[in-house]
């Protein structure tokens, strides 16, 4: 089965063509951090025009990659949220035109969901259930039971900033450049994680009340910005990135090493753009190496964490198999959808 997915749920334009639920026939991703830059962050107005631009050239070379011709592919995934509204737009217009004019089946994708669904793509021995999923974005920090496809439990999220959004806001106020998260990890690597003692918000929430597994970052940032405003010497800001990178890591490393302790999952996966983050990977692969009961770990590789289509149509192929279609006039945005 092939699937044509679609992705253009914030800064990024993409688009793939997936066999069968893992191989990647194609896979491209147009970036506009060269675009939304200079303004320090991404304007949703300037974004849903790139994607518009983007979208018809990316389209016919992620099919001339994929030597498939659009009368044979089989369905078409698309994202519709959680995600800026404008942007969405533009993926779920081209997808609605492309099935309607085609009549191919058209399949809606939960953006955090896919990113769970990375995991599986070129994988020889996938992920089995029950699963614990983390997803770790500019948008969302979530801890999510998987017990089949399609059958989800939400275990925590961010009450506030999600982790990604935490390292951009961190890597501004310390002028580190746009994106935050590589600028964040990139200083961290020359500096000191036990210079300054920042707090592990919620850490301390225990025991069975459901903030035990959710998160917090806002807070966090503001220690940083106090940290750095009422320094009375030069602050050195390779050590306030490595002290702060260190906070948010041993944060999620924690409170996803309880929840496995609690539900006892067969396999484990880390996604979203944070999980580029070595150091993040790294702190993972040790904390359930440590584990006294065997827990298979998957993170995909890098290009597959930050945003793209290739995880949107392997997501798709489960939802396809599921016959979880929908037809073209009742495919809307969900700028806000949550995992279901
Ligand atoms: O999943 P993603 O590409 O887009 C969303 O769905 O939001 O995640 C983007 C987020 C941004 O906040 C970015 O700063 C962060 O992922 N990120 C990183 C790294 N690379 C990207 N955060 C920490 N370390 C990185 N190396
Ligand atoms: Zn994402």
């Amino acid at each position: 089965m092939k699937i044509l997915a679609i992705e253009t749920s914030c800064d990024e334009t993409a688009v793939s063509v997936i066999e069968d639920g893992k191989k990647i026939l194609s896979n491209l991703v147009a970036s506009q951090i060269d675009i939304h830059k200079e303004f320090g962050g991404i304007v949703p107005e300037v974004a849903a025009r790139a994607h518009t631009e983007k979208m018809m050239p990316l389209l016919q070379k992620s099919l001339a990659e994929a030597k498939v011709d659009l009368k044979n592919i089989d369905a078409i995934a698309v994202t519709f949220g959680p995600g800026l509204v404008g942007s969405l737009l533009v993926g779920l217009s081209t997808a609605k035109a492309l099935s309607y004019s085609l009549n191919k089946k058209l399949i809606p994708i939960n953006h955090v969901e896919a990113h769970l669904y990375a995991a599986w793509l070129e994988e020889n021995s996938p992920p089995k259930f029950p699963a614990l999923g983390m997803v770790v974005s500019g948008g969302h920090t979530e801890l999510v039971l998987m017990k089949n496809h399609g059958d989800y439990q939400l275990l925590g999220a961010t009450l506030d900033d999600a982790a990604g959004e935490a390292f951009d806001k961190v890597a501004k106020l310390l002028d580190l450049g746009y994106p935050g998260g590589p600028a964040i990890s990139k200083a961290a690597q020359e500096g000191n994680p036990d210079k300054f003692d920042l707090p592990r918000p919620m850490l301390d929430c225990r025991g069975r009340s459901r903030s035990a597994l959710d998160f917090s970052f806002s807070g966090l940032k503001t220690a940083v910005l106090y940290l750095v405003k009422n320094s009375k010497t030069k602050i050195n800001k390779n050590d306030v990135a490595a002290s702060f990178q260190k906070a948010v890591i041993d944060v999620l490393v924690e409170k996803s090493i309880r929840a496995i302790e609690k539900y006892q999952p067969k396999s484990f996966i880390l996604g979203g753009g944070v999980a580029a983050n070595q150091e993040l990977r790294k702190r993972f692969v040790e904390a359930i190496h440590e584990l006294p009961h065997p827990v298979k770990f998957y993170c995909p590789p890098i290009e597959f964490c930050t945003d793209n289509a290739a995880m949107i149509g392997v997501n798709g192929y489960f939802k396809a198999k599921a016959k979880k279609f929908i037809k073209w006039k009742d495919l809307k945005v969900d700028p806000v959808a949550e995992i279901e």
